[in-house]
């Protein structure tokens, strides 16, 4: 049975930002209120660096999807996946991408905008060999976003895939790897009583360096 959704609200009484406080570059703010909803986790299932990336086609249809932030190089987030996904397909026609962050626990709420380029091989070489076999396997054994006869079938894969790479590196497919996002636009949320919220934004400037701005929630 469906809830009420219309009476489900929440007061956000958590904080606010104080203009004179936030850093002048955002990759640092992020860094800080990151550290902040790690410090204040409210338990070992929250997953911090799990943001929903936004992404369209050349015909302007629009996906979301969860993915999970990996590092940043400068100012650029940085997040790895399939380049054949449905994603992947959607970044090679349109480069224009965004990224949100929810931390429930602390009232806050991150979006980061730009575009993707894909990072460098070795770049993707490295993280894929720093994670468990089994998500190595994984990787490898599946065409992510192609419809799939049967969850046998993947698992076979798998067996066959760790079989084949016994003792040895399994290698990263091709189509797997890293994107950066080039940032122009970075907003910090902050919910505050009566939804008066707090909205800080940061524009890249032509010449370099961020604008900073408060916007009406
Ligand atoms: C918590 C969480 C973390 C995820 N992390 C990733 C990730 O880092 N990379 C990825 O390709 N998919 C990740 N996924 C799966 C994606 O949400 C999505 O199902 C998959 O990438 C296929 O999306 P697409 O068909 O739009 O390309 C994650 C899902 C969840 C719920």
């Amino acid at each position: 049975m469906a809830r009420n959704y219309e009476e489900m609200r929440r007061i956000y009484m958590s904080g606010g930002i104080d203009e004179a406080e936030v850093a002048a570059d955002p990759a640092e703010q992020f860094h800080r209120w990151f550290a902040e909803a790690l410090d204040s986790s409210p338990g070992d299932w929250f997953e911090a660096n799990a943001m929903t990336l936004a992404t369209s086609d050349s015909l302007g249809r629009v996906a979301a999807r969860i993915v999970l932030l990996k590092g940043f190089e400068g100012d650029s987030p940085l997040f790895y996946t399939s380049y054949d996904s449905d994603k992947g397909r959607q970044l090679a026609e349109n480069p224009a991408a965004a990224v949100c962050f929810y931390w429930s626990h602390l009232e806050r709420q991150i979006r980061i905008e730009g575009r993707v380029e894909k990072v460098d091989p070795e770049l993707s070489d490295r993280y894929f060999q720093s994670r468990p076999r089994g998500s190595q396997l994984g990787a490898l054994a599946s065409q992510q976003s192609a419809v799939v006869a049967s969850r046998q079938v993947l698992e076979d894969r798998v067996a066959e895939l760790d079989a084949l790479y016994q003792g040895q590196e399994v290698p990263r497919p091709e189509s797997w790897g890293g994107y950066r996002l080039l940032t122009h636009r970075y907003e910090f949320w902050q919910g505050r009583p009566d939804r008066v919220h707090d909205r800080i934004v940061y524009l890249r400037e032509d010449a370099g360096g961020w604008q900073r701005k408060r916007l009406s929630p």
